[in-house]
């Protein structure tokens, strides 16, 4: 039996590079060696979304094409909407009763995330979200979660849930999977501005829907290294947004390229252009399958909708053993 991984994105608008280089380009081999589930984390989407329910609603097809037209194939996947599970909305609640408020409060993504969207006063679905995580992983009995590293506290607090369900109810049995983080050894890509991190809301992406001019043009606004001024200045790769880049797009002539930057034997004009053709050549397969997709809209519903089907399936019997576990039935 091949063992199940379950990972996923809230739908809060489209996915950019930084997603492909962090998770979208492992899933794409992952699928091949693992029974993979892909979330589309619509409810999660509401905690810090929760004004911008059409965001939320349109984002659902964007972030279903930008998954398939990396390469996920769709008769090979599970890819099912979270709104439609209802064994995640029961899980969340038997959970939440297994979890510390302090424990929540004092989970580091959590912090960051609150001090990101400016919250003091946390609500109790962005503070539970783990909880909810939690659900979304083992609802499916899911043995591996591939995540960035900004998951991680939410992944142990998964298994702590799970550890606390099995020696509560379970009766010396496991009933919930303790499930593993997969984490990818990437390096996070930067933003064009050379913000740590590539982020929507941050305004420094090149998304995976973006034209080749919109690439072009994204790239020629990268920040390089500002002492250089003039083409003669010798050049330093290691501050520079640029480098970055080509080292995560064009690994091949990287190490090359930053000779020729330091030694002044490259503009940083030519050293942009060799960037976006090589962005624009990793993305042209997929704008094809893009195209295809956003013509047949109603093949992506269907493949959200069987995947849905499916996972309610799985989810169905999850909770029928949580809650015989849970003594929560009558005769
Ligand atoms: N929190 C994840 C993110 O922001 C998305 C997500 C929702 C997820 N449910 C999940 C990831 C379950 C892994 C497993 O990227």
């Amino acid at each position: 039996m091949m063992k199940r991984i379950l990972t996923g994105d809230r739908t809060t608008g489209r996915l950019h590079l930084g997603h492909y280089v962090g998770s979208l380009q492992n899933r794409v081999k992952l699928q091949n060696e693992y029974d993979t589930f892909i979330i589309l984390a619509d409810i999660q989407a509401l905690t810090t979304h929760f004004q911008r329910p059409e965001l939320i609603n349109e984002s659902i097809y964007d972030v279903a094409i930008d998954n398939l037209s990396v390469g996920l194939d769709p008769n090979n996947i599970t890819m099912f909407l979270q709104s439609k599970i209802s064994a995640i909305a029961e899980l969340t609640v038997f959970y939440s009763m297994l979890v510390s408020v302090n424990s929540l409060r004092h989970n580091p993504t959590i912090k960051t995330e609150a001090k990101q969207y400016g919250y003091d006063d946390l609500s109790y679905g962005f503070l539970g979200y783990p909880v909810s995580q939690t659900a979304d992983i083992t609802f499916c009995n899911a043995d591996l979660v591939p995540v960035g590293d900004d998951q991680l506290p939410h992944i142990e607090q998964s298994r702590k849930i799970a550890r606390r369900f099995n020696n509560l109810y379970g009766r010396g049995q496991v009933v919930i999977k303790e499930p593993q983080a997969l984490i990818s050894n990437t390096p996070r890509l930067i933003g064009l501005d050379g913000n740590s991190k590539m982020g929507k809301s941050l305004g420094n992406a090149i998304y995976l829907a973006d034209t080749i001019e919109d690439v072009n043009a994204k790239v020629k606004s990268a920040v390089t290294d500002r002492n250089r001024i003039s083409i003669k200045d010798k050049g330093n790769p290691d501050i520079c947004t640029v480098s970055k880049y080509h080292e995560a797009f064009n690994h091949s002539e990287y190490e090359n390229i930053c000779e020729m930057c330091k030694n002044a034997n490259i503009g940083c004009v030519a050293c942009k252009n060799l960037l976006a053709k090589k962005i624009n050549c990793l993305i042209a397969p997929f704008r094809e399958k893009r195209a295809y997709y956003e013509e047949h809209k109603s093949e992506v519903r269907d493949i959200i909708l069987a995947g849905s089907e499916k996972a309610n399936i799985v989810g169905k019997k999850t909770v029928e053993e949580i809650k015989k576990a849970m003594s929560i039935q009558i005769e």
